[in-house]
């Protein structure tokens, strides 16, 4: 196990940011920056022992620097969508950045994914890890509260990347982290993911509407192409004529993981069934956003020149349910000052 690092350059105002390498006796390598806590790369071995980097990104902090659909990154204050960017705590009503027409998305315009984390490498004999801490100021993108959030990478022998996200508050808030890693499992670059299998844990979605904002309902996946309860190829069903799929161009769904919020519990698997890589997602968290990256449009150029077209990585974004300051009847993403908001989400690396 090790841990190292090293400089990745600077933003365009001159601060260092570091690029940390977490690494395990299976060959499992991880790169992440303290740039907005951005997982950069993962070297993940196929059935033969031939390692690829199954996340979409780019080679230098540059790449990072401009804009970019949350490459690897973390996401906050606010993972998802809030409605009309607006909401009400305690009888105030609060006001955010929209920066996905009139809804507030993933944070707003400087979000979690742009901050300069502070970072800690933690080495160790079983697992090794990076601590990254950052405070965000009352009023932060419009946000209510000093909000003190920590997230802890670790990597085992394994081969599970463990995110452990925690957040403190000096005023009663809303939050709701996640990291947004696009992944495709035969290698970045390496063409689309819909011939990757799908099994997601969850026998309900939260319906949205054509601005992708849920109705507040809760809709049993059976029957639809959201069915994903057995291993299904993405591309299966992605173009069939349906409602739900045509409002999201494909999938970009919030699904309620079964089995109680608060434990660690599976979310999905996904096999990919040239290399025969598999990775699974096991979650704290109530729900997963499974996106399948249909808003990339080949205006990107990742790493090693690949061009970043519709569809060519998907996104498990465990999260609370999008919307949910204004959906009373979701799980609360409400964080009162004494108490400490905490989720878990491990991707494991594996081949069948
Ligand atoms: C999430 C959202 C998508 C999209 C991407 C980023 O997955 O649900 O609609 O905004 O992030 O492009």
């Amino acid at each position: 196990m090790d841990v190292k690092q090293q400089p990745f350059g600077q933003t365009k105002d001159g601060t260092v940011v570091d690029l940390f390498t977490l690494s395990n006796d299976n060959g499992l390598e991880i790169k992440i920056s303290n740039y907005g806590g951005t997982i950069v790369s993962v070297l993940a071995p196929d059935t033969q022992g031939n390692l690829a980097d199954v996340v979409l990104g780019f080679e230098d902090l540059a790449g990072y620097l401009q804009p970019h659909p949350y490459f690897g990154a973390l996401v906050g204050r606010f993972a998802n969508r809030i409605a009309g960017g607006k909401f009400t705590l305690q009888g105030v009503e609060y006001t955010l950045a929209r920066n996905n027409g009139q809804n507030h998305l993933h944070g707003g315009l400087k979000g979690f994914d742009k901050a300069i984390w502070q970072a800690e490498a933690v080495p160790g004999e079983v697992e090794v890890g990076l601590k990254l801490t950052h405070v965000s100021p009352d009023g932060d993108e419009g946000y209510p509260g000093k909000l003190r959030a920590t997230v802890l990478y670790t990597l085992n022998i394994d081969n599970e990347l463990k995110i452990h996200y925690t957040a403190t508050t000096d005023r009663t808030t809303v939050v709701n982290l996640t990291n947004h890693a696009y992944f495709n499992l035969a290698g970045a670059g390496a063409g689309d993911i819909l011939e990757h299998e799908v099994m997601l844990n969850a026998d309900v979605f939260t319906p949205i509407d054509e601005t992708l904002i849920p109705t507040g309902e809760l809709r049993s996946v059976s029957g639809t192409p959201l069915d994903f309860s057995e291993l299904t190829p993405i591309g299966a069903r992605i173009n069939q004529e349906d409602e739900q799929l045509r409002l999201a161009g494909g999938y970009d769904h919030n699904f309620v993981v079964n089995g109680p919020a608060g434990t660690v519990r599976l979310a999905a698997r996904v096999h990919e069934p040239v290399t025969g890589r598999v990775m699974e997602v096991y979650t704290t968290a109530p729900g997963t956003q499974f996106y399948s990256g249909n808003f990339l449009d080949g205006t990107i150029t990742g790493k090693a020149g690949a061009v970043y077209h519709k569809r060519t990585g998907f996104c498990l974004e465990t999260q609370h349910f999008p919307d949910s300051p204004n959906k009373p009847e979701f799980p609360t993403t409400v964080l009162e000052p004494g108490d400490e908001y905490r989720q878990t989400t491990i991707y494991k690396f594996l081949t069948r």
